[in-house]
């Protein structure tokens, strides 16, 4: 077998593994930790009630695992972004809030569509 093929066979164990998982693929980060991952190595320790100390964040995957799981973490990093970015996704949510979110999402895309703008920047992101 092939290197690629090894490694695709494996790519949920990547960033990868993030992109349709719930709020684990809010944002596209290369070098996180997949949720897959972080939750197989947690399953071995469950029973030893662990405390878990991630210095190293970036988009919150351990510290977002941790909270489905129950476990209490600790967590930060170096980037003020990422901090904002994993306090986000582990917050709780009210019903009220998602459907003020989507309610204001829908106005925006509804605006965007119907914009009769030319000459509209796109930034250049694949
Ligand atoms: C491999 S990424 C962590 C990915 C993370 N586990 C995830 O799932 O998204 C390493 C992180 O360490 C952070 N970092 C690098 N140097 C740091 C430092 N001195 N103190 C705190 N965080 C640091 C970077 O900003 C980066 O977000």
């Amino acid at each position: 077998m092939k290197l690629t093929q090894t490694l695709g066979l494996h790519k949920h164990l990547t960033y990868k593994g993030n992109l349709k998982h719930t709020r684990y693929g809010w944002l596209r980060l290369t070098p996180a930790y997949s949720v897959h991952l972080v939750s197989d190595l947690l399953e071995t320790h469950k029973n030893k009630n662990p405390v878990v100390l991630d210095p190293f964040c970036g988009t919150g995957t351990t510290a977002l695992v941790c909270a489905e799981k129950g476990i209490k973490s600790y967590t930060t990093d170096i980037n003020p972004f990422l901090v904002w970015l994993a306090h986000t996704k582990t917050r709780f949510y009210k019903a009220e809030e998602i459907t003020a979110f989507v309610e204001i999402s829908n106005v925006i895309i509804e605006n965007i569509c119907t914009a009769e703008v030319e000459n509209i920047w796109i930034p250049p992101l694949h």
